[in-house]
């Protein structure tokens, strides 16, 4: 068989400035990596915490795999919950307010499997037009008629829901991430909520890039509205803040045992590894305590100096809460030049192009942690405003 159509798609990529390549990292998710062999200041990653080598997770997840063993078998409807994930579980619904809560492997696992395990071909789901691409495709998999509206457009989503009105057959429901992935704006809670209780329909928030990020508890960006029992599901992720790995969903026992009966990636999937929840639940210790609002406070206190920084001569937001700052740049190419340019002077800063963003959005987009020092982050600041006046 002849490989020549991958190999000719490939190079069409590279001539577009859009070939997608790895790079090697040496060592733990730090403020500074070794990245292909150079030492860099990390201004990519979403360890947003710095939890990724904490030691106590560290400690937990070391512990949980001398008892337990390395991995959980097989499917939990196969073999069974290991009482990790039930304690797992049982502590992320306590941390959310919710019921109940349900593991999965990945965030991407759950957007597709929670989509796809509630809504059907009579039911209705309103988009946002920048979610998530794992929202894109549970949409897609849930043969849900789907209604996308303008980013964070509530005027017009209220107008949609108005024409869908008359021909309403099944269930609705709103899904937003909450803190948006590539540009680090909040979905509008509050507007959302009143349109979710006017039409009787479901909210889900996707809050990969919240959950421990914001509220004074780090609840996430319903905390950070003050609408946490208004959310209906909320999306999570362990591998972002909480620095390890998987996600979950919270919400109303019914849905959550829907999802155990009807998800596809639940059902057909081996569970996470017993140490990979031990490692949750020593993150949610710190999380929910005095040691998660004190990183917290360093990561705004961090944003704050990097925007303002920044501000001086680049249009970024600096009244923002997230620790995402994009820096649009428009086109491929300038943007991998930037992106190489700074990783050759020591700072990793992420190019970011479509299909990921829109065309003629291109970003640099870089991310804080709470480990990183004011100094690396001044004179990162200095050299991207450097990079983008050539
Ligand atoms: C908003 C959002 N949702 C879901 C995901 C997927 O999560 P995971 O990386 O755990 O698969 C991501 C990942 O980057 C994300 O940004």
């Amino acid at each position: 068989m002849s490989l020549e159509t991958w190999q000719n798609a490939l190079e069409r990529l590279r001539g577009e400035g859009m070939l997608r390549q790895l790079k090697t990292v040496s060592g733990a998710q730090r403020d500074h990596i070794r990245l292909d062999g150079n030492e860099v200041l990390l201004l990519c990653s979403n360890n947003y915490l710095g939890l990724a080598d904490h030691p106590a997770l560290i400690e937990a997840h070391c512990r949980a795999t001398m008892q337990y063993g390395t991995g959980s078998g097989a499917s939990r409807l196969v073999s069974g919950s290991m009482t990790l994930h039930r304690d797992l579980e049982d502590r992320l619904s306590q941390f959310k307010g919710t019921e109940s809560a349900l593991l999965f492997n990945a965030g991407y696992a759950a957007n597709v499997g929670i989509l796809q395990g509630l809504m059907g071909p009579d039911d209705v789901i309103f988009s946002d037009s920048l979610n998530h691409a794992s929202i894109i495709d549970g949409c897609r998999l849930s043969q849900a008629r789907v209604v996308v509206y303008p980013h964070r457009d509530t005027h017009t989503l209220q107008r949609l829901m108005v024409q869908e009105a008359p021909v309403r057959k099944g269930q609705w429901l709103i899904v937003t991430d909450g803190v948006f992935s590539m540009d680090g704006d909040l979905a509008p809670l509050p507007e959302l909520v009143a349109l979710k209780n006017h039409y009787d329909c479901l909210l889900m928030v996707d809050d990969a890039h919240g959950t421990g990020v914001l509220g004074d508890g780090g609840k996430g960006t319903g905390e950070y509205w003050g609408c946490m029992p208004d959310i209906d599901l909320h999306m999570g992720t362990l591998g972002k803040a909480l620095g390890g790995f998987g996600a979950f969903v919270a919400g109303p026992d019914v849905l959550i045992q829907s999802l155990i009966n009807r998800s596809r990636s639940f059902i057909f999937s081996t569970s996470l590894p017993p140490g990979v929840a031990a490692a949750g639940l020593a993150a949610l210790d710190i999380v929910d305590g005095e040691e998660g609002r004190r990183r917290r406070l360093q990561l705004q206190k961090l944003r704050s100096l990097m925007t303002r920084c920044l501000a001086t001569s680049l249009p970024v937001d600096t009244d923002g809460v997230s620790p995402i700052l994009p820096i649009i740049t428009v086109d491929p190419e300038p943007t991998m030049r930037a992106s190489a340019w700074l990783q050759d002077q020591g700072v990793f800063v992420q190019g970011i192009r479509p299909p990921t963003v829109p065309e003629g959005s291109c970003r640099l987009r870089v991310t804080l942690m709470a480990t990183h020092q004011p100094d690396d982050l001044l004179r990162a600041a200095d050299l991207i405003r450097r990079v983008l006046a050539l």
